[in-house]
């Protein structure tokens, strides 16, 4: 392999979540729904999530996030904000900007990245490339999504699982051997499948048809069943791909994060990567899918509630629309102030 950046690595210098604290039961959705709250936990293994309440968006749940991993790095200074996000404010701009400004960094580069339930390794890999250029010295990555403004509150599949949420990490530059170094981000995506999970209307094939679109096109819709075989697979196989290429094996590793996709697949992905409920880390029960925020969001509550420590040898991996998934591996590195 070329070693296009020699020793400079991404290091993790922070970590911070936020949920929004509206907090939505099982029985609350089993009040309208033809679904019970014992199909949900079994199904899924979720007990509750959280909502954003009325006027709320994307925005208000990153910044919350991305002052949280700000604070948390001892530094509020970054030279970029990345947000990766599903549901962005609207469509144009992106959001990031405004989550720059509302968190004192007005002119700082700022971008969103569309990469659904896998944007917050996207962002990864893009965060790192931009110290690995020399284009930033510190990053703040922030993956937030407000699901329950797109799902289809009739739809039984998608409104039980999907929910609100943001966690942000924040990166330096620094050395490829010290804990926090990002290692390899593997990266891959399958378009030919873009149909299992998407939102049908909005878009530019959908205006340029000038037609209003057809009911419920413009909430987000997905096949559960074929998206639950592939997010086994491909998390499976992503994951050992960055374990082999950090040069550890899969007993090395003491947390697996993985996308908060549904519990069985969590099961699922354990199993055959060997790696038992001990080292991996949820928080499905309490905060549902939370897409792009799940991994960070999961950083962050382990980090505080000490599931997650120094030293710990970590292994991330995500999974969802595009069909894109991701995986990496890091030690968790003591963070300041902690
Ligand atoms: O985050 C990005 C990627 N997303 C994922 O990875 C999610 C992957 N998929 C899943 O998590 C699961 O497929 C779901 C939770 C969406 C569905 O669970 P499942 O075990 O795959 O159920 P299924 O779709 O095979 O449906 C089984 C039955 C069906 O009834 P019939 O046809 O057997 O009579 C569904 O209509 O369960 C029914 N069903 C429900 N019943 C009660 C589906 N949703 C519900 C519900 N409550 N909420």
């Amino acid at each position: 392999m070329i070693e296009a950046f020699g020793e400079r690595a991404a290091v993790v210098a922070g970590v911070g979540g936020w949920v929004p604290p509206d907090v939505v039961t099982n029985d609350d959705l089993a009040a309208y729904l033809d679904t019970s709250d014992e199909w949900i936990r079994t199904r899924t293994g979720i007990r509750t999530r959280h909502r954003v309440s009325p006027g709320m968006a994307t925005s208000d749940l990153a910044v919350e996030a991305g002052r949280r991993a700000l604070d948390s790095s001892g530094d509020p200074r970054v030279d970029a904000v990345v947000l990766a996000t599903t549901t962005p404010d609207q469509l144009c701009p992106a959001t990031a900007p405004v989550v720059a400004a509302r968190l004192g960094l007005a002119g700082v580069a700022a971008f969103d990245v569309s990469a659904v339930c896998t944007g917050f390794l996207y962002g990864l890999a893009t965060a790192a490339g931009l110290i690995a250029a020399g284009t930033a010295e510190r990053v703040l990555l922030i993956g937030a999504d407000a699901f329950t403004t797109i799902v289809n509150p009739e739809d039984r599949s998608t409104a039980v699982i999907f929910a609100d949420g943001a966690g942000a990490v924040v990166l330096r530059a620094g050395h490829r051997d010290e804990p926090g170094a990002l290692g390899r981000v593997v990266l891959g995506t399958d378009g030919t499948l873009s149909h299992l999970i998407r939102v049908p209307a909005g878009g530019s094939r959908q205006r340029s048809l000038n037609r209003s679109h057809e009911p419920g096109e413009e909430f987000f819709q997905m096949d559960g069943r074929d998206t639950f075989r592939h997010a086994v697979e491909r998390m499976t196989a992503a994951s050992q791909q960055a374990v082999a290429s950090a040069g550890w094996s899969l007993a090395d590793v003491d947390r697996l994060a993985a996308h908060q996709a549904n519990a069985r697949i969590l099961t699922a992905v354990g199993e055959r990567l060997g790696i038992a409920a001990d080292r991996q880390l949820s928080n499905i029960a309490d905060v549902g899918n939370t897409g792009a925020a799940s991994i960070p969001l999961l950083l962050a509550q382990s980090h505080a509630d000490g599931t997650l420590a120094a030293g710990h040898r970590m292994l991330l991996t995500a999974f969802g629309g595009g069909l894109a998934w991701g995986a990496t591996t890091l030690t968790w590195p003591k963070l300041p102030g902690s």
